[in-house]
């Protein structure tokens, strides 16, 4: 079968494609996925240029892609499924440490040891190929009517994530969340927005791309404010807050402050999905009282940061403050994932669909310049338009 393979090159891994057997049912608790087509993200970036990726051991390859959709073509008599259904499949594997808690009790998103696996990731083989065979465990079933976006199912699972997180710490008090600022504008900035106004918050974006980009068009067209990183009218620092005080962090910040201040408000919730330090710093300030800021933003770099450390330390303590961070997701965050897409899709028809700004085949994914992705690529394994005939035509 075809496949999406990095490789150990002499100084860089790269991407290739490369012709492998296709994997078999080994028992019946497995099924075999046709994959219909996989989504790239940030990692997959920081895999194809950084080296991120880390391949199975004693192996010179491995398949990359962890965001599948695809339909069951093989069902082993105990996995609970039947060809035909429309399918994902979680990313990560738990660890083989018995004193592991989390892996012990699939948690492995909270695994203790960092000794995990991540299918097209981390020492696993991914999706980006022609057939997948998975133990059923690790397989969610999505239904038929969400196939155009079903795809985005493993993304929108690390936000559910993070927002059961938010609602289990936040039982701490009353909480009315009203007002999210999200950092970043790409997939994962987007379905955030998506979600922070199904969740009924005024949702403010600031990101790096131009106003007139489409990122920034899909913010507006779901009811939300957009504004581009650096773009602050008379960008003099006027901080919200104690900030203004502390003269030695000048360099601490990028003009996130000026904006809030701008807008004379603090947010109840901040998601920093751009992978860029200081706006996580920057923004402890700018939350409420007893709000909470996520990092979700993944980097790989080295860089070192001069903070305002009482500053923050006393935001968080004499406010009540949390900041979390997030990865990974559990089988009961791709399942409310499946609903959220849904009501976000009936409140804002078509929406989700202009994520997808680039759509290629196979055989383009060496040549994939992911800078030049508007807001995600998604790597067709089957021509969209022969989906529905190899869905199961009974109902789910
Ligand atoms: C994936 C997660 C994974 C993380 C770190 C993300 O892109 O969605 O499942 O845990 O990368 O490897
Ligand atoms: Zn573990």
């Amino acid at each position: 079968m075809k496949t999406v393979v990095i490789r150990n090159g002499e100084e860089h891994q790269f991407v290739a494609v490369a012709e492998l057997p296709a994997p078999e049912l080994l028992n019946p608790e497995q099924v075999l996925i046709k994959v219909l087509c996989v989504g790239l993200d940030g990692t997959d970036r920081e895999i194809v240029t950084d080296n991120f990726g880390m391949l199975p051991q004693g192996e010179d390859h491995m398949i990359i892609g962890h965001e599948l959709l695809g339909v069951v073509e093989q069902a082993g008599v105990r996995s609970g499924l039947i060809a035909g259904d429309l399918v994902t499949a979680l990313v990560r594997r738990s660890c083989k440490d018995m004193s592991c808690s989390n892996c012990r009790s699939d948690r492995s998103d909270f695994c203790e040891t960092g000794t995990y696996i991540e299918r097209g990731i981390k020492e696993a083989d991914g999706y980006l190929c022609e057939y997948v065979v998975e133990d059923a465990k690790y397989v969610v079933k999505v239904p038929k009517e969400c196939a155009p976006y079903g795809v985005l199912v493993e993304p929108q699972s690390i936000v559910e994530k993070v927002w059961n997180q938010v609602e289990l710490i936040q039982q701490r008090m009353i909480w009315q969340p009203k007002t999210a600022l999200i950092l970043g504008s790409g997939p994962l900035g987007i379905l955030v927005a998506m979600t922070c106004r199904v969740l009924g918050m005024e949702t403010y974006v600031w990101s790096k791309s131009d106003p007139q980009s489409l990122n920034a068009d899909i913010i507006r067209r779901i009811g939300g404010h957009y504004r581009q990183a650096g773009d602050v009218s008379g960008a003099s620092d006027k901080h919200v807050g104690s900030a203004a005080a502390d003269k030695g962090a000048d360099r601490f910040f990028t003009g996130l402050t000026a904006y809030a201040a701008e807008l004379n408000l603090r947010f109840d919730m901040i998601w920093e999905c751009s992978g860029y330090p200081p706006l996580g710093y920057e923004s402890v300030p700018l939350l409420n009282n007893n709000g909470v800021l996520a990092l979700l933003g993944v980097t790989t770099g080295t860089g070192r940061l001069d903070i305002p450390g009482d500053l923050l330390h006393q935001e968080m303590v004499m406010r009540n403050k949390c900041v979390i961070g997030s990865v990974n997701a559990s089988r009961r965050d791709f399942i409310t994932g499946i609903d959220r897409l849904r009501t976000i899709e009936q409140l804002y028809p078509g929406m989700l669909d202009l994520l997808f700004s680039k759509r290629i085949a196979i055989e383009a994914v060496p040549d994939l310049d992911f800078s030049a992705i508007a807001i995600k690529a998604v790597v067709d394994v089957v021509p969209p338009e022969q989906w529905n005939a190899m869905l199961n035509v009974l109902p789910d």
